[in-house]
């Protein structure tokens, strides 16, 4: 999950290209300016609200999400059933 401001956005942990982790150390998942989630194996780049790919091996592939929300600085699953 990657937090900006009041929205939170969740993703599975599995990079598009090749289902490995993309976090390149436990729970650090952003590149070094913290604008785009980044793949620890390739350096694929990927945005933070969509989840697509943006640079790298899986251009345009994209993250599978995970509904969340904020509810009174909580994170909710929004997940059906
Ligand atoms: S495994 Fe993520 S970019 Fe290759």
């Amino acid at each position: 999950m990657v937090r900006q401001g009041e929205r939170v956005y969740g993703y599975v942990n599995r990079c598009p290209h090749t289902g490995a982790p993309l976090d390149w150390m436990p729970d650090q998942f952003l590149d070094a300016e913290g604008e785009y989630i980044i793949c620890a194996v390739h350096g694929a780049l990927f945005e933070i609200d969509s989840g697509r790919c943006v640079y790298g091996p899986c251009v345009n592939s994209v993250l599978e999400a995970i509904p969340v929300f904020l509810l009174q600085e909580r994170v909710i699953l929004d997940w059906p059933d």
